[in-house]
């Protein structure tokens, strides 16, 4: 068909040419357009690894880059356990990631697909899993962690907070991923020696407009950039990949206890930007006019922005590529190959790397403990802990005489020249007046002593 009509172009001429005058008039943009989308689609992962028998730990699996990821793993056989934030503890969500997993099961013939609850803007609910999935006897089998989950906000919304009471993108972003890997890092460092260990970060081109600042790191005290929140996501993007570098240089230097090399390889993937439900809700700054724009801007976007299948393909290639067992971990992907370009001179600097990583274990240590009171004062035991509280206080507090209940007690065993004598006390009964009253004597006596001395 193309050659008969293009037969038909150069014999009888374009006048005879059926459509001559559309192509004549849209086919130069078309053509454009067409490439442009070919160009900015990027580049895909040629890499075929056989997945079956492979467990994964997935985050961010259940929509955008992660959903037709977690499908081709699936489709190659590995077996995945994604984690999700939806499975609230009153069963709301439930439903939903249910149907979802059920549908990946049949749709690609795979029923080892598991979800797990584990909410990264929760560190209690982080270690939650991680307790849960390290509490086996023999470690379980693991072969990487691919992390895509996390959360951008939209430009002019306020400040969101997590439970930890930290800001949302970084709590998702960087402390999240930051606790999940470094409580699994017993599980990950136990895999035979053989085995291909990867683990997986995702960053983003806004890293190079984050900033680092180890004073504030979690910015409590920095304004909230409301009107500029991608550079609160670029720096949780930026220390993520710093993290990356770091955790990957402590995993070499510890070792193996069976002096075996490391086999654990920890890469950042930058997916180029993507037509992802994030990205969607950047676009349209979360409001209803704004996804007007959006939909009716929608052919633009479509060329522009890749499809989540395309923006997976450095993720299957940092997952595939048998090069990058070879190599060391802490390298940057970006369109299906290893990027050396020095993106940002912390990318650099192994000393802040190491400052970041000590601080941020400080940090989530700080928040998991005082998280871990706040959950406390509601339950009964909290109130154990409050009520003995109190008692302290009040054995604290000073009469008019300026004596606590604390110092009248200590009068009143100071009454015994010794702990025998205390107990001889008790035996002998404190019913007998006699020697009740002469303790009491002798008690009133150190007692206005004692005040006349103060
Ligand atoms: N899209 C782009 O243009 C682009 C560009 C560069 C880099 N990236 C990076 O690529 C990755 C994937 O991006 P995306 O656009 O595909 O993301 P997305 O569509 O917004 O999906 C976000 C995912 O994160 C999970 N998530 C959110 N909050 C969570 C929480 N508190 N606990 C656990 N999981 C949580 C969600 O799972 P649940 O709702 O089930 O919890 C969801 O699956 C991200 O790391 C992003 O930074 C994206």
């Amino acid at each position: 068909m193309p050659l008969n009509y293009l037969g038909t172009l150069l014999v009888d001429g374009t006048d005879k040419t059926p459509g001559w005058f559309y192509i004549k008039n849209y086919g130069t943009p078309l053509l454009a357009a067409v490439l442009a989308k070919m160009y900015l689609n990027g580049s895909s992962n040629t890499w075929q690894r056989d997945l079956h028998g492979k467990v994964y730990i997935v985050t961010g699996g259940t929509s955008g880059i992660g959903a037709p990821l977690v499908r081709e793993l699936a489709l190659r056989g590995a077996q995945l356990v994604l984690l999700t934030s939806q499975l609230k503890s009153d069963n709301s969500g439930a439903v939903w990631v249910t149907d979802y997993v059920d549908d990946l099961r049949n749709s690609t013939d795979n029923p080892l697909i598991y979800v797990e609850e584990c909410n990264l803007s929760s560190l209690y609910s982080v270690r939650k899993f991680a307790t849960k999935w390290l509490d086996n006897r023999t470690a379980r089998r693991l072969d990487g962690v691919i992390c895509l989950a996390s959360e951008r906000m939209p430009i002019g919304k306020s400040r969101q907070v997590s439970v930890d009471g930290v800001e949302m993108q970084m709590a998702i972003n960087y402390l999240g991923q930051y606790h999940l890997l470094t409580l699994l890092e017993p599980c990950l460092k136990a895999q035979p020696p053989d085995r291909d260990v990867r683990v997986i970060l995702a960053t983003c081109m806004s890293q190079s407009i984050g900033t680092l600042d180890l004073d504030d790191l979690l910015w409590e005290v920095k304004r909230y950039p409301s009107g500029r929140p991608w550079k609160m996501y670029g720096s949780s993007k930026l220390m993520l990949h710093m993290f990356a570098k770091e955790y990957q240089k402590r995993l070499e230097n510890a070792g193996r206890k069976d002096k075996q090399p490391c086999n654990i390889r920890v890469n950042v993937v930058n997916p180029g930007i993507t037509r992802t439900p994030s990205t969607r809700r950047a676009i349209s700054m979360g409001s209803v006019l704004g996804l007007l724009v959006y939909l009716l801007l929608y052919p633009f976007f479509w060329i522009v922005l890749k499809p989540c299948e395309y923006g997976m393909q450095s993720f299957l290639y940092a997952l595939c590529c048998p090069d990058l067992i070879d190599i060391s971990g802490g390298q940057y992907i970006r369109e299906c190959s290893v990027v050396k370009t020095k993106l940002r001179k912390e990318l650099q600097d192994d000393e802040l790397q190491k400052n970041l990583y000590d601080l941020t274990a400080r940090k989530i240590s700080e928040l998991e403990k005082k998280s871990a009171i706040e959950r406390n004062r509601g339950k009964p035991d909290g109130n154990k802990k409050k009520d003995k509280r109190q008692k302290k206080d009040e054995m604290q507090k000073k009469d008019k005489k300026g004596l606590t209940e604390e110092d009248k007690r200590g009068i009143f065993m100071s009454a015994f020249d010794t702990e025998d004598e205390l107990q001889n006390y008790k035996a002998r009964n404190a019913n007998t007046d006699d020697a009740h009253s002469t303790q009491l004597r002798r008690l009133d006596e150190k007692y206005e002593a004692t005040h006349k001395k103060s």
